[in-house]
């Protein structure tokens, strides 16, 4: 949203002056109208799973015929192009557009690891450039019509999230978590967050539940088990479901091929909540 000229608020609500959109206002209304379901996976804690769970739920989606867009705003850590294969691979641009990865069938990808120019180049920025560009993301990128936009955040509750939420009124939070209280200490911030920002939260996924051992097929609570679930119970929020701890996620997201070689504990752990997802 531009300034008012008037009263300087950046979001006028104190003013009936509005301000006249920008052009970038408008790109961005014109893209997300044509958005059905827009998803914006956060935490509180960092290496919960964020990245892997979002990049798993638009590949499963693709898969089941969905048109959908992965966008990673976590501009110091961006993890979506190494987890789907894409690293090193640059941007295009058509006219004044940036062109998203066309990853299999139905799955457009934006990230910002696509616009360095190394691999290894660390991004230096503050606030105010970082919200330029998550909304240059969202107006400057040709995306299709999709069913689903789904937004990968870094941990916490700072500008990245922030802007997404304030861009992107109609979206809804997809909270990740792992089991022990250390965890969910943090989530409880990001609930507050979703609450104070006056967004829905389309649910809790209670990663790093539990590992079954694949010779005795024994379950050893690692990082315990349940804490999410009785979170969302405490919280009147969806459950979406629990993942298993699965090496093979390890491997397959360093491999850059999320959903390849997964335990059958996992391969159902994700349909389940895909499932609940499209019923919710
Ligand atoms: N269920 C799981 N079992 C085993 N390893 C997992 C599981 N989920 C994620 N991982 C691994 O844990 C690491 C962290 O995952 P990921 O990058 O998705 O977390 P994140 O929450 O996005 O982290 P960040 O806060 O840095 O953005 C990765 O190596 C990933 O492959
Ligand atoms: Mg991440």
């Amino acid at each position: 949203m531009s300034e008012c000229d008037n009263c300087s608020h950046e979001d006028c609500t104190s003013c009936n002056n509005k301000p006249e959109p920008s052009e970038q206002d408008l790109n961005i209304e014109k893209f997300l109208s044509q958005v059905k379901n827009k998803l914006v996976i956060m935490s509180g804690k960092g290496g919960v799973g964020k990245s892997t769970v979002a990049a798993d739920i638009a590949v499963l989606l693709s898969k089941k015929g969905f048109k959908v867009g992965l966008l990673d705003v976590d501009l110091h850590g961006p993890s979506i192009a190494g987890i789907l294969g894409l690293t090193g691979i640059p941007i295009n641009t058509v006219g004044n557009k940036m062109l998203p990865y066309q990853y299999k069938d139905n799955l457009e990808v934006m990230t910002v690891q696509g616009l360095l120019a190394d691999n290894d180049a660390a991004l230096i920025w503050r606030g105010p450039i970082k919200i330029g560009v998550i909304r240059q993301f969202l107006a400057d990128t040709k995306w299709s019509p999709l069913d689903y936009l789904i937004i990968d955040c870094p941990p916490g509750t700072g500008d990245e999230p922030l802007t997404v939420v304030q861009t992107i009124p109609d979206a809804k939070a997809i909270v990740v978590t792992t089991p022990q209280e250390i965890a969910l200490a943090d989530v409880r911030k990001s609930l507050n967050f979703c609450e104070l920002a006056k967004i829905p939260v389309a649910g809790i996924i209670e990663n790093m539940s539990g590992f079954v051992c694949p010779n005795c097929h024994t379950v050893h609570n690692i990082f315990k088990s349940g804490g999410g679930e009785k979170l969302a119970a405490e919280k009147h929020i969806s459950f979406l479901g629990k993942i298993p701890i699965d090496p093979q996620i390890v491997e397959s997201d360093d491999n850059g091929d999320p959903l390849d070689k997964l335990s059958k504990e996992t391969n159902m752990a994700l349909e389940n909540i895909v499932k609940n997802l499209l019923n919710n």
